[in-house]
């Protein structure tokens, strides 16, 4: 069993097929941008940064194989696959964060005046490869500010440990490594401050039984998994010292989309006067949309709430309604935005990632 959800190799990709974890660690190759976005929708790889690690990855392996006339066919195939790969899922921003990017990017490098077909085939195939060597980087950076945050709000010293409420995925599956809101708990763990974490099943997709409990299971971090209905009754009974979940997209008021139920855990969290806070990198931030009614949240099939392992669960004729993410108000997001810059309410999110030109 392993816990490298990405494997790549200058111009080789093979993900780990998350639709089989737990029961079974099989790698699956990605050849090209097709079968990227194929893997993505299908949830094969899924969490926000590993979405759009693999889809970047997956150009640099056609970008390799193929042949072009001149430098402007290179810009015009990578914006198009860019683009492409941005409609896989349409809630997580980071895809479209590095979509605006790396085509920005590219305009700038055919600029240059030596540039050729080589030159500028090298610099956006190790653009994109550094993303994903940044990613750990990124996650350790908030795995360390969050734990620390966590600690000093709730005033914990000495031997005192922490328990940490978390929901879906935020783990090395969901990124190149570390994770967001898992590494923080990881952290915690790594600095022996956790005493324990509860995560979420994370119905109907199971993220949280399926890949969280893995992890946990698999890093010996202490943890107990409870199904979704049972947050409240254990914010009332088990002590609970913050509740921390990853983002799928931040908007400029601090509104934030993340996997369906994170809203209902901030608000129990906010009854039960508990800390909410969320970690991501700045990548999930989305400059572009005022407030969280404009986000789009994505609508699954009805079968990932009807069947479980092809087993029907559920009556016959029973219509479904199947959003995979809700949106948090910021007011809700009581303990702050945890990046990899530092932890930030969510309000101020915005003007501080302005004043530090990482806006697009
Ligand atoms: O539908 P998924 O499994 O891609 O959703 C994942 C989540 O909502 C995660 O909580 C989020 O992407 C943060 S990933 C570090």
């Amino acid at each position: 069993m392993t816990l490298e959800a990405i494997k790549y190799h200058r111009g080789r990709l093979d993900i780990l097929d998350q639709l089989r974890l737990p029961t079974e660690s099989v790698y699956i190759s990605i050849n090209d941008t097709k079968e990227a976005w194929q893997a993505i929708k299908k949830m094969q790889v899924r969490g926000a940064p590993a979405i759009a690690i693999v889809g970047c990855l997956s150009i640099v392996v056609e970008i390799l194989k193929e042949n072009f006339s001149d430098i402007e066919q290179v810009a015009k195939f990578v914006e198009e696959k860019l683009k492409y790969l941005v409609s896989s899922r349409p809630t997580a921003v980071n895809m479209n964060d590095a979509a605006v990017k790396f085509t920005a990017l590219v305009k700038k490098i055919i600029l240059e005046t030596s540039a050729t077909v080589e030159s500028v085939k090298q610099k956006i195939v190790e653009a994109l490869e550094k993303m994903f060597e940044d990613d750990i980087a990124t996650n350790k950076a908030i795995g360390q500010y969050g734990a620390e945050c966590i600690l000093l709000r709730i005033g914990q010293s000495g031997d005192n440990q922490v328990r940490i409420l978390t929901h879906c995925n935020t783990g090395s599956l969901a990124t190149a490594g570390y994770g967001t809101a898992l590494g923080v708990i990881r952290k915690l763990h790594e600095m022996k401050k956790l005493d324990h974490a509860f995560c979420t099943e994370t119905r109907p997709y199971n993220q949280g039984a399926r890949l969280t409990a893995y992890e946990l299971v698999f890093d010996k971090i202490p943890a107990t998994l409870i199904c979704d209905d049972m947050a409240a009754m254990v914010m009332q009974t088990k002590d609970i010292s913050a509740v921390v979940t990853g983002a799928d997209r931040v908007v400029k008021n601090g509104d934030t989309a993340n996997k369906i139920g994170t809203y209902q855990l901030a608000i129990l969290a906010k009854y039960h006067n508990i800390p909410f806070f969320v970690a991501c990198p700045t990548t999930s931030f989305d400059p572009c949309k005022e407030t969280g009614e404009e986000i789009i949240i994505e609508e699954r099939p009805d079968r990932e709430m009807l069947y479980l392992n092809d087993i029907r669960i559920a009556a016959e004729g029973i219509q479904c309604f199947n959003p995979a993410f809700d949106v948090t108000p910021a007011q809700l997001i009581t303990g702050g935005i945890i990046t990899e810059f530092g932890v930030f309410s969510p309000e101020q999110l915005y003007e501080e990632l302005k004043s530090r030109n990482n806006l697009l």
